[in-house]
């Protein structure tokens, strides 16, 4: 990533040579601008997350999904959508990463413009890949309002065909129209707001449990007021892998994944190590394997081969501990009576790069399914990819990253995290 600090140093060590008039479209150098702030919560139905963006002129307010895969901030431009400050990028420009060109007869709209660079419109949880135009508008982010930025909007109503479970938003929570990208990537939201704002490329995110908390933060830049400065002293870090082969839904030989890896070494159970062959934890080179963390899974998904021997030792150390196991509930295998059980769950850590440790416990192993019944928060990933993703032998999902502080450092290119907070009687709210 060594890209982001020669460009920043260029911009700083040219300042002073740009023209007054230039100079007034820039930030003054002495203000560092405030860390953009967005707001998470926690889909009911769905156990997604999502965040609230304005964009364009009139403001509009987009509630979108959080995916830290995500390759850029894509929203639903429907046919009722117009905004006057929309800028479509042209086929070709310099700000136009992708060869395809798209065009449109109705009337100008963003959605509805000629000679518009492509851009990727993906929704993991859609069955089919979607392509948007790229273009650029107002974007309201915690009470700032940022020009610049590139984003893709596509108008679900183009097409009849986009309806119900064909549509670009199926799987989404239902209140969102939209994905906000949050990966290793030109065009996703920190990387942009970063390289803009001269500050450094890392952003922070802390997923609550429940709304009933209030929410939590996906915060870009750590300068002035951080709101998770207390809860640094929980941290440890871990280096963040590149997978070397593209793992996302449009594949391209040769170009490495945006996805967010880790390298889980062993998983431990009660402090026993699971007994998995090593070649199953690491990263092969068709791109399979290794450990990715999802926010567009709600739980941690274990390819077969991991989850089969992971259950069985789990089964086998709750009933040493004499949890009353009770009928499995789907898509949850190992279910348990409840009531009172907090303090004898066994527990679980990954063992990652660098001998430190992920523990997982309490409410991020279990799910309360229904009264009296809790099942360990992990479920089958099978055997087969979904459409032409790379699989991934872990996927750390959404529940297991609930009131954990998360730090994204692409610079160093580490992982900070915490493990519960609630451990520590702190939570992300
Ligand atoms: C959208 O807004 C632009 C700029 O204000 C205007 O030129 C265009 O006609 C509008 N399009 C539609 C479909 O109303
Ligand atoms: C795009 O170009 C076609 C053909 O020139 C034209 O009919 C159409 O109105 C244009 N659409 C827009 C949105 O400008
Ligand atoms: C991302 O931006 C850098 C610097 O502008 C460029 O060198 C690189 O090719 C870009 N990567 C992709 C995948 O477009
Ligand atoms: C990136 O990291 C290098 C050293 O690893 C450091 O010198 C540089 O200042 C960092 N750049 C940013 C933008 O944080
Ligand atoms: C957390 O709070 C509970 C009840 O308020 C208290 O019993 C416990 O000792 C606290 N734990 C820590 C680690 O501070």
């Amino acid at each position: 990533m060594s890209s982001f600090s020669s460009i920043i140093h260029f911009f700083l060590l040219s300042l002073p040579l740009l023209s007054i008039s230039c100079l007034s479209l820039s930030q003054p150098p002495n203000t560092k601008p405030n860390p953009f702030i967005l707001p998470i919560k926690k889909d009911p139905s769905t156990n997604l997350f999502y965040t609230s963006v304005g964009i364009g002129t009139p403001r509009k307010d987009f509630n979108l999904a959080i995916d830290l895969a995500g390759e850029n901030l894509w929203y639903d431009c429907d046919t009722h959508y117009n905004s006057s400050s929309y800028i479509p990028i042209e086929c070709g420009s310099k700000k136009c990463p992708d060869v395809a060109c798209i065009g449109c007869n109705g009337p100008f709209k963003p959605g509805c413009t000629n000679n518009t660079c492509a851009a990727n419109t993906i929704n993991t949880l859609a069955n089919f890949i979607f392509g948007g135009g790229l273009g650029q508008d107002f974007i309201f982010i915690s009470q700032q309002k940022v020009s610049g930025l590139l984003s893709s909007c596509i108008d679900t109503d183009g097409f009849p065909s986009f309806t119900g479970n064909d549509s670009p938003l199926n799987g989404l929570p239902k209140i969102t129209k939209g994905i906000i990208g949050l990966a290793r990537s030109n065009l996703s939201l920190p990387t942009q707001l970063a390289l803009k704002n001269e500050l450094p490329p890392k952003f922070s995110l802390c997923l609550p449990s429940s709304n009933k908390q209030g929410f939590t933060n996906l915060l870009v830049g750590s300068i002035g007021k951080d709101p998770f400065q207390e809860l640094y002293k929980f941290v440890q870090t871990t280096p963040l892998i590149v997978n070397p082969v593209s793992t996302g839904a449009v594949s391209v030989q040769g170009v490495p994944s945006i996805e967010y890896f880790i390298d889980v070494k062993a998983i431990k159970i009660d402090g026993k190590v699971v007994n998995l062959k090593p070649s199953l934890l690491s990263i092969d080179n068709k791109g399979n394997g290794g450990t990715k963390i999802s926010t567009m899974s709600p739980f941690t998904e274990l390819q077969r081969s991991v989850y089969k021997p992971f259950i069985r030792d789990f089964l086998k150390k709750a009933s040493d501990r004499k949890l009353k196991k009770v009928e499995s509930v789907a898509p949850f295998e190992a279910c348990f009576e409840s009531t009172n059980i907090e303090n004898s769950l066994p527990r679980i850590d990954l063992v990652l790069q660098g001998g430190v440790q992920w523990s997982i416990y309490g409410n991020n192993l279990m799910v309360n399914v229904k009264k009296n019944v809790a099942c360990l928060g992990f479920v089958d990933g099978g055997t087969e990819p979904r459409m032409s993703f790379a699989k991934a032998s872990i996927v750390i999902g959404g529940h297991q990253l609930e009131d954990n502080l998360l730090v994204f450092d692409l610079n160093s290119s580490k992982l900070s995290f915490s493990s519960s907070l609630l451990v520590h009687n702190a939570s992300c709210s």
